[in-house]
């Protein structure tokens, strides 16, 4: 008689060592001397105790030269997952930080975008932004690209290239009176908006998604706004936008919207709120708004260093998570300045710890949630759950090596801790230096693969 076969005999990889991430129930899981199983496809095919090797040889039928063992100050981590990056903004990232959201917009952000109807230099900044992003553990990205089609189509096809989980947005505005050139017509950026997604679908890239991208309600107008929606619900397409960052913006959404009881109406009236849109910042919702968000499904992205930089706001995470609506981080580069999810950790730390200063009774943020928010909770902010976000058997094994101790790198391990603390000093004081891989769907990332250099 033949030995039984799993249901997925093909194993490509297995690891052995500690595992941590996230579940619904627990913030933290940490397990350790466990065995992980890739499949063919990249996807997850076990996760049990390491005493269980020769069971698991014997189903999988997997030979122990498959098999790498994680070193001592190594464990394995899911992906960090950003809900919130402006790809093309990365040409101007860490400066341009002096002036508030509608001033930094009209002065930096519209000029620096424009330049993107030139494919040679997206090419250029699109390709750095994925690198980057990806080197610092981003393996699931929510990007949003300017207005020109060719280029977001670009930003697509690097993201694909590079091997990144990515949500793709061409930005639609059709209302700006600073830059002149950088806006479209109502029917231009309907069109090329219709034109990005079925170009981006015909491609079949494995993992790279259009989504809908009103840039916010005031650079859209009520009949735009209406078309996206449209646009959306008639394709199933995830959606993307900007709420209530700073006073000033929601303001002036006030008055231009006069017919909306709060700025989440106005996206509500325009079916823009659903289970599958991610609306950026979000610090000055009410209850009411917050309420609709979770009876919508719509969920929030938390860009804690792009509200500091631009003195935007502080969202209270706590509240949100009370409303049970669904949360991740974003770097939202260049409103934020940097564009590594460890940054975006440590910032929604620091401003939980800010909400405790002024109110000492204030419930703050462990680093085990906010762990969560980065990667799991990204996952769930992107209707992404079923695919990644953790190490569950079936997902994508969308993966961080993480060594605490690599030469040369930017922690000094004085004792031998245990993971939990291995973890908090990566959150804390960890880089680029510490990712020593990466993987996305199974497929090794990080370190690149130059294009001349064969795959033995
Ligand atoms: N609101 C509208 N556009 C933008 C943008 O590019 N960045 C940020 N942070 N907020 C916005
Ligand atoms: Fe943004």
């Amino acid at each position: 008689m033949a030995s039984v076969k799993g249901p997925s005999a093909d194993i490509k990889h297995v690891f052995r060592g500690t595992f941590i991430h996230s579940t619904h129930k627990a913030p933290l899981q940490i397990l350790e001397d466990s065995l992980l199983g890739v499949d063919a496809e990249g996807k997850i095919a076990f996760l049990e105790e390491g005493l269980k090797l020769s069971h698991l040889q014997q189903t999988f039928g997997f030979t122990p030269s498959q098999i790498t063992q994680l070193s001592q100050h190594e464990f394995l981590m899911p992906g960090l997952v950003d809900t919130h990056i402006h790809a093309a903004q990365y040409c101007y990232a860490g400066t341009g930080l002096d002036l508030p959201l509608l001033e930094w917009l009209n002065t930096y952000t519209f000029p620096a975008e424009s330049r993107f109807k030139e494919l040679d230099f997206a090419n250029n900044v699109y390709t750095k932004v994925v690198k980057r992003t990806l080197r610092n553990g981003t393996t699931t990205a929510c990007y949003f690209a300017t207005i020109h089609t060719d280029a977001s189509l670009l930003l697509c096809q690097i993201t694909n290239d590079l091997g990144q989980r990515a949500l793709v947005g061409k930005v639609c505005m059709d209302r700006n009176n600073s830059v002149k050139h950088y806006k479209e017509t109502t029917q231009e950026s309907q069109e090329e908006s219709c034109r990005f997604i079925a170009e981006l679908v015909n491609k079949k890239y494995p993992l790279v998604k259009p989504v809908v991208t009103p840039r916010f309600a005031l650079s859209c107008s009520g009949p735009l706004l209406g078309q996206l929606g449209a646009i959306a619900k008639n394709n199933n397409l995830h959606i993307q936008s900007h709420i209530s960052e700073n006073p000033a913006e929601v303001n002036l959404v006030k008055e231009i919207f006069p017919e909306a009881d709060s700025y989440a109406e106005v996206y509500h009236k325009y079916n823009l709120l659903t289970d599958k849109t991610v609306m950026a910042h979000g610090c000055y919702l009410s209850e009411k708004e917050l309420a609709l968000f979770r009876e919508t499904g719509t969920s929030l992205s938390h860009c804690p260093n792009s509200n500091i930089s631009l003195c935007s706001g502080i969202l209270d995470v706590r509240k949100v998570l009370k409303h049970k609506v669904k949360l991740g981080l974003g770097t939202d580069v260049a409103g934020g300045y940097s564009a590594s999810m460890l940054d975006a950790v440590r910032k929604a730390l620091d401003l939980s710890k800010i909400l405790t200063i002024q109110d000492p009774e204030y419930n703050t943020l462990t680093f085990e949630e906010v762990f969560r928010l980065a990667t799991l909770g990204g996952s769930q902010a992107l209707a992404l759950d079923d695919q990644t976000g953790n190490f569950e058997v079936g997902k994508d094994f969308d993966a961080l090596r993480v060594n605490v101790a690599v030469p040369g790198g930017p922690i000094d391990m004085v004792e031998c801790n245990g993971p939990k603390i291995m973890l908090e000093k990566f959150l804390n004081l960890g880089d680029d230096r510490n990712i020593v891989e990466v993987f996305v769907a199974g497929r090794k990332v990080v370190p690149f693969v130059e294009p001349n250099q064969a795959v033995l």
